[in-house]
């Protein structure tokens, strides 16, 4: 028995070795971490249960059949979260780097089933040099299982990526169909097509980095959510992350003992929105003062900036921030931005998250880029995906509501829960000046009957009480009351429920 002992040690000592302590070494110089080493710092202390350690390709071509490194390439199993069950896979990149043959791909493969069988979150960290060259179509098969599995647990469980080296190609597919991409600076990059193609198909000459480097796709493409200094930070944030977000579908997300009262009033607030209409303020301050401790995760903090998403809690419990900030663009709704929100109204509704909007919005973004690029169908994402979702909607204006972005964010209209404005809420078809100059066309030539005028649309509409009037808005409510009348919404909605009708699947305007 002992030596069946000692053999299984050595083999077990053989399989965490990889592709060898020069490849490890290698790794380290290039300042990433090794697979093993990530799902360590990523799951509770001596939490992992590893499978298929012993897992080996069954390829025999251009010598395959002379090469085998157990767990080919890629360590799969699960563990805990603070103390909450995940299922990862970590690609090792000093296995032939990491890249996926049709058995590698079984490993992740299986780890998704179970997950999906038992309801908890998927990890990927990607490393990997793309589809094992050697094993042609059995590796893109392995691809496209991937793939498969991806859609169908996409709004069943959360699925995180974490981009941590190369990810070309075919491989690219399967985070981009998952919930988050995280990316590390530096030392990672996600492009269909690497610089060596682009250069000869268009002639343009750019790095790896520059296109599709961590920078890249958190600040030009949308494509990530989160770019991080280094792995360590990368996998604390997504630690953070999954603290936010409930297991699967089945359930809530999970609520915490929170110190912060929910009563706690910020006289500061009174003045955030400033006296001229025209000048931008920070919503970002509002939000702070807003969650609990002042604690907001936020997403996408470097793309479409018009527009802020993120996760908080809301008397300990998670709720998704969707804001307008009037510091960018004045908060104008665009495509990139109309898309950022869309996507993430769709996930916290597919996860039982309540949705917090915050509106100051003067209306679509105006131009040709924006009606070429196809705003309309853009800016309906946000549309139908706050229209279709059923979550709690907390929704509050804080100053301009115009014209059919007020209907977008929210609305009433839309099947909003608690609608609340502040006093400074202007909720009107546009601003007073561009709707005096053409309903008063006629006296364009006299400045002072037009500002007359335009001082009569202000007192009429420049506030929120003609649609308190229709009960569009539920109530005008003082700022320095925010969290607490908000507080007191998403506890009232708590048990909320609300079904669409039956279909296969909607048709959202892609
Ligand atoms: N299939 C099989 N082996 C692969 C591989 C792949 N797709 N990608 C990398 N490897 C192997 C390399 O042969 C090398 O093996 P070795 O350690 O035994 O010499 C090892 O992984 C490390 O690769 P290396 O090229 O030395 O690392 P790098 O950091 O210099 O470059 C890449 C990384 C990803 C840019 C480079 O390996 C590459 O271009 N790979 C091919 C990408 C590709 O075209 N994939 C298929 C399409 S999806």
């Amino acid at each position: 028995m002992q030596d069946i002992i000692r053999q299984l040690e050595k083999k077990r000592e053989l399989a965490r070795l990889g592709g060898g302590q020069k490849r490890i070494d290698a790794q380290h110089r290039k300042g990433k971490l090794t697979a093993r080493e990530r799902i360590e710092l990523l799951l509770d202390d001596d939490s992992f249960e590893e499978w298929d350690m012993y897992k080996e390709h069954r390829c025999t071509e251009f010598g395959m059949d002379a090469e085998h490194i157990p767990g080919d390439g890629v360590v799969t199993g699960y563990g805990t979260v603070n103390g909450r069950l995940v299922f990862v896979f970590s690609q090792d990149f000093t296995v032939f780097g990491g890249s996926l043959s049709e058995t590698h791909a079984e490993k992740i493969c299986k780890v998704m089933d179970h997950a999906m069988k038992v309801g908890a979150p998927v990890i990927g960290l990607n490393d990997s040099g793309g589809a094992r060259i050697q094993e042609g179509v059995d590796s893109l098969g392995g691809y496209a299982d991937v793939f498969q599995r991806n859609v169908l647990a996409s709004g069943v469980i959360p699925q995180i990526s974490l981009i941590m080296g190369p990810c070309a190609g075919g491989a690219v597919y399967s985070p981009a169909m998952t919930d988050f991409i995280f990316m590390v600076k530096d030392s990672s990059y996600m492009f269909v097509t690497g610089p060596e193609v682009v250069k000869t198909v268009t002639h343009e000459e750019v790095t790896a980095e520059e296109l599709g480097g961590a920078v890249t796709h958190n600040t030009k493409s949308g494509v990530a959510d989160l770019a991080f200094e280094n792995d360590v930070e990368a996998l604390m944030m997504t630690r953070r992350l999954i603290g936010f977000l409930p297991s699967s579908n089945r359930e809530k997300p999970p609520a915490i003992p929170c110190a912060d009262s929910a009563d706690r009033i910020d006289l500061s607030l009174d003045t955030l929105v400033p006296e001229n209409p025209n000048q931008p303020y920070d919503m970002k301050e509002l939000i702070f003062k807003m969650v609990d401790d002042g604690d907001f995760f936020e997403l996408q903090p470097d793309y479409a900036k018009n527009i802020i998403i993120g996760l908080a809690r809301m008397e300990g419990s998670p709720v998704g921030i969707v804001a307008n900030q009037p510091l960018v663009l004045a908060g104008c709704l665009d495509i990139k931005s109309s898309i950022k929100a869309a996507r993430f109204v769709r996930f916290c509704d597919a996860f039982n998250i309540p949705v917090v909007t915050l509106v100051d919005v003067p209306g679509f973004m105006p131009g040709t880029a924006q009606e070429y690029g196809g705003i309309i169908k853009h800016g309906a994402k946000l549309l139908y995906a706050y229209a279709e979702c059923t979550v709690p909607k907390v929704t509050l204006i804080t100053r301009k509501a115009y014209g059919g972005a007020y209907d977008v964010m929210s609305s009433k209209h839309l099947r909003g829960d608690v609608n609340l404005a502040w006093p400074s809420a202007e909720i009107a078809v546009m601003g007073a000046k561009g709707a005096v100059e053409i309903i008063f066309r006629e006296e364009k030539g006299d400045p002072e009957k037009l500002a007359q005028r335009e001082a009569e649309y202000k007192a009429r509409f420049a506030n929120p009480f003609v649609a308190a009037s229709r009960g569009f808005i539920d109530d005008v409510v003082m700022p320095h009351n925010t969290r607490k009348r908000i507080c007191r919404s998403l506890a009232m909605l708590r048990d909320k429920q609300l079904d669409n009708p039956w279909r296969k699947h909607g048709n959202i305007p892609l």
